[in-house]
């Protein structure tokens, strides 16, 4: 079977090498998403154990047309009789870039009435529609002349984890917290800091990730494959007994959070209790200023305000304090930091290592990554080679 993985733009490369290790064939990158082949349990894998899907597709037809009886008569020859029953309830998405059909809300009718046409012909009776908990989603994707059918087998995206309690007004897409740990490099055998913790997406994924959990350990919501007529109940929990199994019960790793606002904090720690995490997660309230790493070397993953509502010096000046604090206090550190804004990341006054460009929802980000030696890198280098003479 052919599956499509969608997730946040940047994410993708990282996301292929997420899919290959869960067991993914004929990996390939695309825009906002990658697509692989594999079987029913490794779509019920995937859905439950990877932290960088927003979404998986599988791939029912793919096919070219020119008019919209082509389209009609592909969509009506399509067999749905193994994920959708005759009285069954379903609903049509539809993305057109390109076409004959100037609107995606006619492509979802035409594709709507071809399926139930399709049943009546076989059954004389159709399936009902339903928009807000459909048994089956279809997807449709029209580029140009080329259609793609799919089945959501996500249902609620996967970025749902069902592991938050706090509230907080710039909390991090939790995909995306998950994106940009895989981006630094951390790979959870040391400790991570993240002193602008928010509502605490990033530790909770970090803990997540030291512990092998399932991104979906605490999901609540079912997932769209559940309610699929051909659902395979004890293959399904087979998987997830398996996934859990592998989850380690102990690290010696920590991963520390703290934030100015006490009000987050505060709650972070009933949500982290009520986790089980709080033997990893520690917590405090503080201003950045006054933190230090407990021990090195560690990671500092950090995504701090925008800056939309302060003025630009002193935003900037803002952002040069972090990179002074990271430089005196996270020696032997590396350091990371997720922002929009370019123009005061130019007030950093670190080299950059390595940096990339996500889309974090629309908004265009920058994830940038520091290496911080003692003295500058330019001053090190000079120290290594007075060494070697
Ligand atoms: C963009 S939010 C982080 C959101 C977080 N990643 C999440 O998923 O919820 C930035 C956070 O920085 C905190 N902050 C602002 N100034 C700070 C300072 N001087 N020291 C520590 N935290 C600060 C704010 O209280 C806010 O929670």
């Amino acid at each position: 079977m052919k599956f499509i993985a969608k997730t946040f733009a940047g994410l993708e490369q990282m996301l292929s090498m997420e899919l290959q290790q869960a067991g993914a064939e004929d990996v390939q990158v695309l825009t906002r998403a990658v697509s692989f082949c594999g079987d029913t349990a490794l779509l019920y894998k995937v859905n439950y154990t990877c932290r960088l899907v927003l979404r998986v597709l599988l791939v029912i037809k793919e096919f070219e047309f020119k008019t919209n009886e082509d389209f009609y008569k592909s969509v009506f020859n399509i067999d749905l009789t193994d994920y959708l029953d005759k009285d069954g309830t379903f609903c049509v998405h539809s993305v057109v870039a390109d076409s004959i059909f100037y609107n995606s809300q006619y492509t979802s009718l035409l594709a709507k009435d071809a399926i139930c046409d399709s049943y009546r012909d076989r059954y004389d009776c159709r399936p009902g529609i339903d928009k807000q908990s459909p048994e089956v989603t279809i997807d449709v994707h029209v580029y140009r002349n080329t259609a793609t059918i799919s089945l959501d087998s996500s249902g609620i995206s996967l970025h749902r984890r069902g592991y938050k309690t706090t509230r907080h007004p710039a909390a991090l897409n939790e995909v995306m917290a998950a994106g940009i740990i895989a981006l630094s490099g951390w790979d959870g055998t040391c400790d991570l800091i993240d002193f602008m913790c928010g509502s605490g997406t990033i530790l909770i994924e970090a803990a997540m990730k030291a512990l092998n959990m399932p991104a979906g350990y605490y999901r609540v919501e079912n997932y769209g494959f559940m309610s699929w007529k051909n659902f395979d109940e004890k293959l399904w929990n087979d998987i997830r007994f398996q996934a859990d199994d592998a989850m380690k019960e102990f690290t010696d790793i920590k991963i520390y959070g703290s934030d100015i606002n006490y009000k987050y904090i505060r709650s972070d720690k009933e949500n982290i209790e009520q986790l089980r995490l709080d033997d990893i997660i520690v917590l405090s309230v503080e201003d950045f200023a006054d933190t230090a790493p407990a021990r090195t070397p560690a990671y500092v993953i950090v995504n701090p305000p925008y800056g939309e509502r302060l003025q630009m010096e002193e935003i900037e000046n803002f952002y040069q304090s972090i990179g002074n604090i990271l430089k005196k206090k996270y020696i032997n550190c590396m350091a990371c930091m997720l922002t929009s804004n370019r123009q005061a990341m130019r007030s950093f006054g670190l080299k950059t290592l390595r940096k990339y460009k996500v889309y974090n929802a629309e908004l265009e980000c920058c994830f940038y990554v520091y290496q911080i030696y003692s003295g500058s890198k330019k001053q090190k280098s000079e120290d290594q080679i007075m060494s070697k003479n």
